[in-house]
């Protein structure tokens, strides 16, 4: 039969790409399902890689007005929001075009339109011209991501009250942007809009910002957000957004515990970012069997096997935190098993980054987890105030830390809230991926002058004889 494959995957986001090239390259024949325009999925068309994009040119361009005079350097920037957006949008185009490139030079097949499982083995995939076709395979990967979650009462129509969608392409600077969720995308897309001359209010519903991260970095970091310019209202919720006209929106925020009052203010934009879900509709899962848990994810074992036999899934649509390098990691692992190999994700070292400025990254265990897992542990910690390089380029904010077993010394978590944290933190995931300890780390010679001597001091600090405090 000219459509039978050994691996059909829907959805051509980081996880379902790079599965079907992994597929591929074992020698599978393998096809690809997207139903938007472009491949590349959430992540490289209004995820990733667009964040990135402006968080890049902002910081620079606050850079260019602060602290460039400080430096010797005279110059008055000036925004161009428009010609910003397209050097956004050229990242894009670029990054879709390499996938694409990538499907094609592995021999993927690609169909474009809406997949759906309709049976064992079977895909159909519904093009926009509402043609129908049907694939075969032996087995089937699901990766089709995640959905932003929405709020009851508050309607995102994408242009003053927004998702992260339509954060990313606002045609003008909000004079005043209330942010709903004090969450990596808050944060992220907040400090994108301050910097370019946006005032940010970030409403949390929880009594702190970054749920799951180490306390004390959260804590330092929010300070930090703060001497910046963002305010933060923690433990409140929005009741509701009011539009009228053009007139401002009236944002409605009460205490989330209790009966407390409702206080009401302006502001000329929402960003909607309380967390994403799942993406399962229309994919058939029901009348297939495939079963979903209360968090609409769908279930998988260790193999990524759903509880239909040749049915799988990777990515956000998976329990796991929601990550682009998860996401391919899980399309490597599942493509592997497929070809008889032993694939496989180590969920105990997969880093976390939030690029603001300062970055914040993180591996592993905080303090708090094993606290509550009672672990004994001991504590590195080194200030980006003491590293030469840091100091000479005047990004003194921030520390390294890094959590090693009492016992055996072993690396469990490291915490960087610095310059360049994101790039830093792949050191000690690799340290940790081979089960090493503070004591590896310390004896590994670091380049001078470098951000990462901080990470080895830190590591040295483990054993209290750090050099530079
Ligand atoms: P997706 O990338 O969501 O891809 C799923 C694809 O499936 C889509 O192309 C969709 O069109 C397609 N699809 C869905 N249903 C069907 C169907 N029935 N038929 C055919 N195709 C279908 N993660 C990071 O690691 N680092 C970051 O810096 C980062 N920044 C982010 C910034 C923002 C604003 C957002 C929203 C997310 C960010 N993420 C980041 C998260 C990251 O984008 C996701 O974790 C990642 O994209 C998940 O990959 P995936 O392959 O599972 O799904
Ligand atoms: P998130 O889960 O990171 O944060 C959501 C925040 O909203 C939490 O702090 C939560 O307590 C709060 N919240 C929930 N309901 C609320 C309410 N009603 N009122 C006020 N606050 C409320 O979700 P976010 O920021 O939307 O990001 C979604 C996903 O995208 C994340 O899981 C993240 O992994 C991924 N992402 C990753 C990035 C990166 O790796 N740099 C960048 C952006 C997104």
């Amino acid at each position: 039969m000219a459509d039978a494959y050994d691996l059909i995957v829907i959805g051509s986001g980081p996880g379902g790409y790079v599965c079907a090239i992994r597929a591929a390259q074992l020698g599978l024949k393998t096809a690809i399902v997207e139903k938007n325009p472009t491949f590349g999925g959430t992540c490289l068309n209004v995820g990733c890689i667009p964040s990135k994009a402006l968080l890049h040119a902002s910081e620079l361009y606050e850079e260019a007005g602060h602290g460039f005079a400080g430096m010797g350097i005279k110059v008055k920037p000036e925004l161009d929001l428009a010609a910003m957006m397209k050097y956004k949008a050229e990242g894009i185009d670029g990054n879709v075009k390499g996938v694409e490139y990538l499907l094609k030079k592995n021999k993927i097949d690609t169909h474009r339109g809406t997949g759906r499982v309709a049976g064992a083995g079977k895909v159909s995939v519904t093009a926009a011209d509402g043609a129908v076709e049907t694939l075969v395979s032996k087995a089937i990967v699901i990766a089709t991501g995640s959905d932003i979650v929405r709020l009851p009462g508050i309607e995102i129509d994408e242009k003053r009250v927004v998702s992260s969608t339509g954060a990313l392409d606002l045609d003008r600077v909000p004079e005043h942007l209330v942010v709903i969720g004090g969450g990596v995308i808050g944060l992220e897309l907040g400090s994108v809009w301050r910097r370019l001359g946006a005032k940010v209010t970030v409403v949390e519903f929880l009594d702190r910002i970054l749920p799951g991260m180490d306390n004390e970095v959260v804590k330092s970091f929010q300070r930090i957000l703060e001497k910046q310019g963002v305010a933060f209202r923690v433990s409140q919720k929005v009741m509701g957004v009011k539009a009228n006209g053009k007139g401002p929106l009236k944002v409605a925020v009460a205490p989330a515990a209790g009966d407390g009052a409702t206080e009401e203010f302006e502001a000329s934009h929402v960003l909607v970012a309380v967390g994403r879900v799942p993406y399962t509709e229309g994919l058939g899962l029901e009348e297939a069997g495939v079963a979903i848990d209360n968090k609409r994810r769908i279930v998988v074992d260790d193999h990524f096997q759903t509880n239909v036999p040749g049915i799988y899934a990777i990515g956000d649509v998976i329990r796991g935190p929601m990550l682009a390098h998860k996401a391919e990691d899980e399309g490597v692992a599942v493509a592997e098993n497929l070809a008889g190999k032993a694939g496989h994700v180590n969920y105990g070292v997969i880093p976390g980054v939030i690029y603001t400025y300062p970055e914040v990254a993180s591996v592993g265990k905080t303090e708090e987890s094993l606290k509550a897992a009672g672990v004994e542990y001991t504590v590195g910690k080194f200030p980006f105030t003491a590293n030469g390089r840091a100091k000479v380029n005047r990004q003194t904010e921030g520390f390294v830390k890094i959590l090693a077993d009492a016992k055996t010394d072993r690396v469990l978590g490291v915490h960087i809230l610095g310059p360049d944290a994101g790039n830093m933190i792949a050191e000690a995931a690799v340290l940790m991926e081979f089960g090493g300890s503070a004591e590896d780390l310390a004896r590994t010679c670091h380049a001078h002058p470098t951000l990462p001597e901080a990470v080895k001091e830190a590591a040295l600090a483990v054993g209290k004889r750090a050099i530079h405090v």
